[in-house]
């Protein structure tokens, strides 16, 4: 074939591929056989190997993956992403209608379907994908293009070669999670709790092989920018969005009023369970753009919608059994064995009962009919036991006195509900304490599951921390005892080498001291930088942080007294301890204060100075309460500063300002 003939066949096959897609997945009508679909693509495929150079980065064959990446781009979104206010029976909705109505405009309303996937912006330049960014924290996502691309309901490219941001829910219908449920089963792997984890999931794969295979679809539901192309109303932009070649749901509906939306709800409700995709409520949206530009956003969300989300499922199973486990600290938890269930599209087996007073509370019994109730991504609860269902045959509940593992008796802290194991050598505390080491917020360390920690432990290969890091040299062992695969073994060791080389946020809070999350890690580490520095600071020296409190401080001195050797040992065998991130600026007077700037400061911007303050982790707000720390005054303030006054909060004059800014 000649050049330009090449070039041309290429673009016809991508051509009738795109708009096969297109038909098939956004329009839900097929205009080809699989058949002929499966040929084109051959030919595609075939055409774009012996001629590279004609290959399109946006190729309909790019569907099936193949793209493979190490590690996820952070994107800054252009707008935050932000997410909805809440709302759970009538009442809260006439209350919106009302602020609205407050406005002085009747609205309109465009009721949408909730989505339980996970949001997605998607980027395009001159018509072509060039970016799909996971929501991350609303600020900061992460670049998932590669598995973006396998998504079939996603244009590649645009019907209009236009330059635009449009963002929506990717989901994963329930279907493809059962198919994927049953394959996971039958290889003995874990399955996906529901759909939204395996949406989710699925993006952050980084083989887009895999994500190819997880058949995700794609609604998109807002414009970031409508003025941009003139349009007037929300239902507008959905309509543009579908003619650019986008799957927007059909469902999505404009009602008059308030009692449009409670019809429309109603309707959800009924139609919510014969769907091919999972929702969890409604989204309720003002249609006109220049009013919602009017109602605008509060730091979290627009004010001029809200997601009404449907009522927590309950559902009835048998509680088996009430059976106790010990935590890494030695806290004993009641935990109810349930008959499995499938609620809101997950299978609940087990379920914590917290302590010994809730479940006297709740008297339950062993036998039991009892609802358990799940709502979203919330952890399942038992709500209460039926007794009318009582047979006779139930065991009243007893709280054990000893430990489950190592029989040492329970004690319980003063003005605790908790009883605890004390026994520094218990055996499931030490397994927890190395659970949570290597567990995905502490070191991260893939593979390590909770139960080849467990094993690895009963058979005596590992009892402490230090001890993970020894494991390479007792691979052989290993294999001999418990028959692991040396490949996936090695894969393990790799990655325990690897977290030598972690932040030393991770391991601070993979220590597991006592008050300390991950948060308050990145805070310790980020503060002092490394570890030494921090285990000479002194109560109050950690006290001078905000959000390090008394409790917290006692603790962290005291685990560093008394932990000394240990973290002598994690630095011999090469454990970084330094933090690696953008090191946290620390200013005794900004650090984690809360401040308000009011009035013009000559020379510096409103904008310098927040920047000035965030660097050192300050924290900058727009109204005077009674949390903030200092108010910022420069001349001509307005009202706060009479409010700062009547609250007693000190004020900070241009000078000062300056001088720390080294202005
Ligand atoms: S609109 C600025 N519409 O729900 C408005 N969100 O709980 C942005 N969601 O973060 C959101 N279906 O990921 C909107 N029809 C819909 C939705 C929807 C699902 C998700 C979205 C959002 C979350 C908030």
């Amino acid at each position: 074939m000649e050049k330009n003939e090449i070039e041309k066949r290429i673009a016809e096959l991508t051509k009738i591929l795109n708009e096969a897609n297109y038909n098939y997945y956004v329009l839900d009508e097929s205009k080809i056989t699989d058949q002929e679909y499966d040929k084109y693509l051959k030919e595609l495929t075939e055409l774009e190997a012996m001629y590279p150079a004609y290959a399109n980065e946006n190729s309909p064959t790019k569907r099936v993956g193949g793209e493979v990446v190490s590690k996820f781009q952070k994107i800054v979104h252009e707008k935050p992403m932000l997410s909805l206010a809440n709302v759970f029976n009538e009442e809260e909705i006439f209350d919106f209608d009302m602020r609205i109505k407050k406005e002085g405009v009747i609205p309109e309303y465009v009721c949408e379907y909730k989505i339980d996937g996970l949001g997605i912006s998607l980027i395009y330049e001159h018509g072509v994908l060039v970016h799909g960014v996971t929501r991350g924290d609303g600020v900061t996502g992460e670049d998932v293009t590669h598995n973006v691309k396998t998504i079939k309901s996603i244009p590649l490219v645009l019907k209009e070669p236009i330059s635009i941001e449009v963002r929506g829910e990717v989901f994963m219908h329930k279907k493809t999670l059962e198919k994927l449920n049953k394959e996971r089963k039958d290889n003995g792997e874990a399955l996906l709790q529901n759909v939204r984890n395996a949406a989710a999931g699925s993006l952050r794969q980084q083989d887009s092989k895999e994500a190819a295979k997880r058949e995700l679809d794609c609604f998109i539901y807002y414009l970031p920018e409508p003025e941009k192309y003139g349009l007037k109303t929300h239902f507008e932009t959905l309509e543009f969005m579908q003619k650019l070649g986008f799957k927007v749901n059909p469902e999505n509906k404009l009602v008059d009023d308030y009692v449009g939306i409670l019809k429309y709800i109603k309707k959800a409700t009924e139609k919510r369970g014969k769907l091919s995709y999972e929702i969890d409520g409604v989204v309720i949206k003002v249609n006109d753009l220049d009013m919602q530009k009017k109602l605008g956003f509060t730091a979290k969300y627009p004010k001029w919608a809200t997601a009404y989300k449907f009522p927590a499922q309950e559902v009835l199973t048998k509680l088996k059994d009430i059976i106790f486990t010990v935590g890494r600290t030695g806290q004993i938890t009641p935990n109810a064995v349930l008959e499995p269930v499938i609620v809101m599209g997950s299978t609940i087996r087990r379920a914590t009962l917290h302590n010994e007073d809730n479940v006297l509370k709740k008297g339950l019994m062993i036998g039991d009919i009892v609802a358990i109730r799940k709502a979203g991504d919330v952890i399942p609860e038992v709500v209460e036991a039926k007794v009318e269902r009582r047979t006779g045959e139930e065991i009243p509940f007893q709280m054990i006195k000893e430990c489950p593992m190592c029989h040492t008796p329970l004690v319980k802290k003063e003005g605790n509900v908790d009883y605890f194991c004390l026994n520094p050598e218990c055996p499931k505390r030490n397994i927890g304490a190395l659970i949570h080491f290597v567990s995905r917020d502490a070191m991260n360390i893939e593979g390590m599951g909770d139960e080849i920690v467990e094993e690895l432990y009963n058979l005596g290969f590992i009892n402490t921390i230090p001890d993970l890091y020894t494991l390479k040299d007792k691979v052989k062992q290993i294999i001999e005892f418990d028959g692991y695969g040396e490949k996936s073994l090695n894969k393990i060791i790799e990655n325990i080498e690897n977290s030598k080389n972690n932040s030393l946020e991770r391991l601070l809070f993979g220590l597991g001291i006592e008050g300390i999350g991950n948060k308050t890690a990145k805070l310790l580490a980020s503060t002092f930088g490394d570890i030494d520095n921090l285990r000479k600071k002194t109560e109050e020296d950690l006290q001078n942080i905000k959000d390090i409190g008394k409790v917290l401080a006692i603790n962290i001195v005291k685990y560093f007294k008394e932990n000394t050797e240990l973290i002598n040992k994690l630095k011999e065998i090469g454990i970084n301890m330094q933090y690696l991130g953008v090191k946290q600026k620390y200013d005794e007077e900004i650090t984690g204060k809360k401040f308000v700037i009011t009035g013009t400061i000559t020379d510096v911007s409103r904008n310098e100075i927040k920047e000035f303050l965030e660097s050192f982790g300050g924290i900058t707000s727009e109204s005077v309460s009674t949390k903030t720390d200092a108010v910022i005054l420069g001349s001509n303030p307005g009202s706060k500063y009479d409010k700062a006054v009547k609250l007693n909060i000190p004020i900070w004059n241009e000078e000062k300002i300056k001088e720390k800014m080294g202005k």
